[in-house]
Order: C-alpha cells, then sequence, then structure tokens
C-alpha cells in the first residue's frame, strides 16, 4: 500500500460557472488523481454544508476557504496515512469537522478529499473506480455485491429551480426500462431527445436547455411536459410502458407555501391530500413508474398519506426528504415515509457516510438511486459508484451538454470493456 505524500486544492468552476472544489491528492510512489465536487440548486435544508465564502468575489459564490482547509487543516492530517484505506480517511475529516453538518470545514471540503483518496487508490492499483467502490463496501459492510450498470433516468424537460419558465415540476425523465443494454439505452434516449425537440420546434416551443440539459419551454400546463415526452417516444417508434417509462422529480419544497402545493404553471393549488390525488391521477393516466419529492421535506403528514395510497404501485423517492443522511433516513424508515432514496455524496460529504446510508437502504428494502447534482462538473465518479455497488439507477441529467454525458460515456465504456457488467433490470 502506498501514501498520502500532498493533497493539494484549487478553486475550478461548475456547470453553472460557479466556484467549485478540485483536489489532487499525490501518493509517496508519485502517482496522483484529481477528483471535483458538484452543488445543488433545489438543496435540501437538512444536507451537509456547502462552504462559500460569502465576500465580495464572484458573488459571494467562492470556495476558497474550503480550499484553505483543505491546504492547511485536513491535507496535513492525511500526509502519511494509507490512501485504500477510505474509512480511516472519512474519519480523520468527520473527527476534525467536528459538527453534525460539516459546517467547520465544508462537506465541499470534505468530499474533495474523500473521492480523490479513492481516484488515488484505484489509479495506484490499476483498478477501475468501480471496482475500488465496491471494496470499500465490502470494509464496511463485511458482505459483497454483484456490479450492475444502471438503469438511468434521463430528464428530458427541466422546469422548478433549474430552468427559466413556467413549468412547476422540476424533472421530466425517460427510462429506457426496456432496452437489452447500455448502448440501445443511450441510443434510444438520444433519439427521444431529438425528437422532443424537433416537436417543441414544430410547435414553436423554445428549445433552449435548463441547467441539466433538458429542454426548458414555458408550456400551457405541467401535463403538457408528460403529453409532448410521450409523443416523442411514440415518434422515435417505442412505445411508451413497455419500452419507456416516465419519472418525475417533483422538487415539491421548492412550491409547498407552508399550507399548499402551488403550482403556478397550472394556475391550481392543492393540500396535501389534493396533491397525493393529482399525482395518483397522473400516474394511472400515463407510464410513471417513479416520482421524486412528491411531498415537501417537512410535509410528514403528506408523505405518510401518499406512501400508502401510491407506493405499492409506483416509486416514491426521498431526495430533500433523506439527504443521504443516515440518521434522518432511519426516521423516515420509521415513519414509513417514501420506499426509494435518492444518493448524492455530497448531501453528506464522504464516501463512507454515503454507502453507509446505501447499506441501510439495502436493510430496509427501500431501492437506490444514485445522482448527480445540477451543477455538475467532468468528474464521473457517480458512474463508478453505481456499478460498483451495483445500484440499479443512476439520474444524471439528459442525454446532452459534457457535464451529464461525461457520465453516461463512462458507463459505455465500463460495459464495453466488462462483457459481465449486465444492464440492470
Ligand atoms: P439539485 O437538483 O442538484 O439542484 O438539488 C437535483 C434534484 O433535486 O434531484
Ligand atoms: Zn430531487
Amino acid at each position: 500500500m502506498s501514501k498520502i505524500s500532498d493533497v493539494k486544492a484549487i478553486q475550478v468552476f461548475d456547470s453553472r460557472g460557479i466556484p467549485t472544489v478540485a483536489c489532487e491528492i499525490k501518493l509517496d510512489n508519485g502517482v496522483f488523481a484529481t477528483a471535483m465536487v458538484p452543488s445543488g440548486a433545489s438543496t435540501g435544508s437538512k444536507e451537509a454544508l456547502e462552504l462559500r465564502d460569502n465576500d465580495s468575489n464572484y458573488h459571494g459564490k467562492g470556495v476558497l476557504n474550503a480550499i484553505s482547509n483543505i491546504n492547511n487543516k485536513l491535507g496535513p492530517l492525511l500526509k502519511g496515512k494509507e490512501s485504500e484505506n477510505q474509512i480511516e480517511i472519512d474519519k480523520i475529516l468527520v473527527d476534525y469537522d467536528g459538527t453534525n453538518d460539516k459546517s467547520s470545514m465544508g462537506a465541499n471540503a470534505t468530499l474533495a478529499i474523500s473521492l480523490a483518496a479513492a481516484h488515488v487508490s484505484a489509479k495506484n492499483k490499476n483498478i477501475n473506480l468501480y471496482e475500488h467502490f465496491s471494496r470499500i463496501y465490502s470494509d464496511i459492510t463485511g458482505k459483497r455485491n454483484k456490479y450492475s450498470l444502471p438503469m438511468p433516468m434521463f430528464n428530458i424537460l427541466n422546469g422548478g429551480e433549474h430552468a427559466d419558465n413556467n413549468v412547476d415540476i422540476q424533472e421530466f425523465m425517460i427510462v429506457p426500462s426496456g432496452a437489452k443494454d447500455f448502448v440501445q439505452v443511450m441510443k434510444w434516449s438520444m433519439e427521444i431527445y431529438h425528437n422532443l425537440k424537433k416537436i417543441l420546434s414544430s410547435k414553436n416551443y423554445s428549445t433552449a436547455v435548463g441547467d441539466e440539459g433538458g429542454f426548458a419551454p414555458n408550456l400551457k400546463s405541467n401535463e403538457e411536459a408528460i403529453e409532448l415526452i410521450i409523443a416523442s417516444i411514440e415518434a422515435t417508434k417505442l412505445k411508451p410502458g413497455e419500452d419507456v417509462n416516465i419519472a418525475l422529480d417533483c422538487a415539491a419544497t421548492e412550491f409547498f407555501d407552508g399550507n399548499n402545493y402551488v403550482l403556478d404553471g397550472d394556475n391550481q393549488k392543492y393540500n396535501s391530500e389534493e396533491f397525493t390525488e393529482y399525482l395518483e391521477s397522473l400516474i394511472t393516466k400515463y407510464p410513471i413508474i417513479s416520482i421524486e419529492d412528491a411531498m415537501d421535506e417537512n410535509d410528514t403528514d403528506g408523505w405518510k398519506m401518499i406512501t400508502k395510497k401510491i407506493g405499492k404501485k409506483c416509486q416514491l423517492v426521498g431526495d430533500d426528504l433523506f439527504v443521504t443522511n443516515k440518521n434522518i433516513f432511519q426516521e423516515g424508515i420509521n415513519e414509513k415515509l417514501a420506499n426509494s432514496i435518492l444518493i448524492k455524496f455530497n448531501q453528506v460529504g464522504t464516501i463512507t457516510e454515503t454507502i453507509e446510508t446505501i447499506n441501510c437502504a439495502r436493510e430496509n428494502n427501500y431501492k437506490c438511486i444514485i445522482s448527480h447534482r445540477s451543477g455538475e462538473t467532468e468528474d464521473t465518479s457517480i458512474s463508478d459508484l453505481a456499478v460498483g455497488l451495483g445500484a440499479s439507477q443512476i439520474k444524471t441529467g439528459a442525454p446532452c451538454r459534457s457535464d451529464r454525458i461525461a457520465k453516461y460515456n463512462r458507463l459505455l465504456w465500463i460495459e464495453d470493456k466488462s462483457n459481465d457488467i449486465l444492464l440492470d433490470e
């Protein structure tokens, strides 16, 4: 095993042109690797803290304090440590930070180091990052898992906080459930995406894209978004509900006013019960197999109601609800909220804690969806996490824009090089 000889961070930029943290770790044998952290826009209030400088530079969004924490505080603690020992490295980061939400060092600082340690270890052993993630999973849980390629949810129509249009629901996604392999996943999704563009143009709708690469037109209603996607699946000569399904991320916290779910685009407002009925009517009418953040993150009664009502027939995903935090998630499991969890490294701030949350989901029969953030970089660690842990699903935006496509391209390479890694059902 090789020891860490240097940890260095610099400020780089994400897909929205906002500063973020990049970290390089070097070993005593000269091997080095880098990682970069992403950033959310519709963040859950209980996420680990992303440390921003809040000064007069970069509109307050600089991350030079997080970088100084790496270069001057956390990095020196790791010198001489074995990079492969991810649990020990993450424990040093968590202990030094000393808070529940990484608010002392910043989760952007801890995650950059945590990821860079995994990258350099995989490189040093000349193995794929997904193989290394799988070993870390075994170290943490004592269990082994099978590799698999995740089924993606492609966000092809953007609304909410990720776009400048009148659509309230944040993400309208296609799930090519009937594809036989990842090459076909990409072919179908790309063809549907470009057919959607043609359909939008033919209606004189905008084909400009939102933060995650999906189109972001003004529409007559939220439901029209689903109709347009169905039309684009059919224009691709594929069958909605058989070849390709639909998934939504309501990100409902963003349009909950404390009492009601306010859909400005539809000129409607609903209480929790009415909003449950509205979503139930959508899953009855359309092949919607998954809804994320269907309710506000603090509307526990609403979550209980919707899980009871439609949880047997639809995947209900907690993102802002669980924020990848094992303790918050466990409380939600006890209350029977949702049946799946979105997994985002930077909501919690280290690889070890992320994997502990995934393990908790498995022990409680919740599905995991590995996810990007709306602000991304060319870092593709999440693709390897999904394969290495055999997570059945991934969500990383539209089949468009390099910050999104980089993750899908990585999965194409993994499929091509490893004949025994198959697409999950
Ligand atoms: P965010 O959005 O990265 O802006 O939080 C992604 C999501 O809500 O799933
Ligand atoms: Zn979400």
